[in-house]
């Protein structure tokens, strides 16, 4: 894994201990308006046929992922944003690169759940003093797992090309600062 300090990224992020705990607290939250929210993810998906394509290519994976989706969802408040959170995160970046989905789809995904846990927010918390800093903390996350997620995908894929073209990484690395330097 690329040099990935989950704990210098929080803090560079404003990922607070505040946060933090706001966000453990809305994990009943979550529970309760989860499963509706992964029902419309996968709505959403399934409007583009290469989508469903790929939720659709081996029996009963559209199932296993519905339930890795709403662990995922309420994982973001487990309170706890360390190593081991960083490790999950980016085993999920990695399937993705593996299965062949682009970064886009992945982003364009998580722009959705945003959309769909402000509501979730207003409808729980809505007058509450705190209710902006709620949705604030909930797009902190998502935003450091998209960071995450987005450095593996970096990773992996610099992996497969080191691992078919037999190129060292740093003969790579040095390609690419002379190819962008002036
Ligand atoms: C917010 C965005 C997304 C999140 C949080 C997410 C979450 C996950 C998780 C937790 C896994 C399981 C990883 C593992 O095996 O350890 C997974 C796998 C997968 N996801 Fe996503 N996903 C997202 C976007 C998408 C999108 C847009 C698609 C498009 C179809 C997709 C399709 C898949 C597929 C095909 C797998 C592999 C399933 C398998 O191993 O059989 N995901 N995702």
């Amino acid at each position: 894994m690329t040099e990935f300090n989950i704990a210098e990224m929080r803090k560079f992020a404003g990922l607070s201990d505040g946060d933090a705990a706001l966000l453990a607290g809305m994990k009943p939250m979550l529970e309760k308006h989860g499963p509706a929210m992964v029902a419309s993810f996968y709505s959403n998906l399934d409007q583009h046929a290469h989508l469903r394509n790929l939720l659709d290519a081996k029996p009963g994976r559209r199932e296993i992922l519905g339930k890795h989706l709403l662990a995922w969802l309420l994982s973001l408040a487990s309170g706890s944003y360390d190593t081991t959170y960083l490790e999950q995160r980016y085993v999920i970046g990695q399937r993705h690169v593996e299965v062949g989905l682009d970064p886009r789809w992945v982003i364009g995904a998580m722009s959705y759940c945003r959309g769909q846990v402000a509501p979730m927010v207003e409808a729980e918390y809505g007058g509450a003093a705190d209710q902006s800093q709620r949705v604030l903390a909930l797009n902190k996350v998502m935003d450091l797992d998209l960071n995450i997620m987005l450095q593996s995908y970096d990773d992996k894929r610099m992996d497969m090309f080191l691992e078919t073209t037999g190129f060292s990484k740093s003969l790579f690395e040095s390609m690419i600062a002379s190819a962008g330097a002036d």
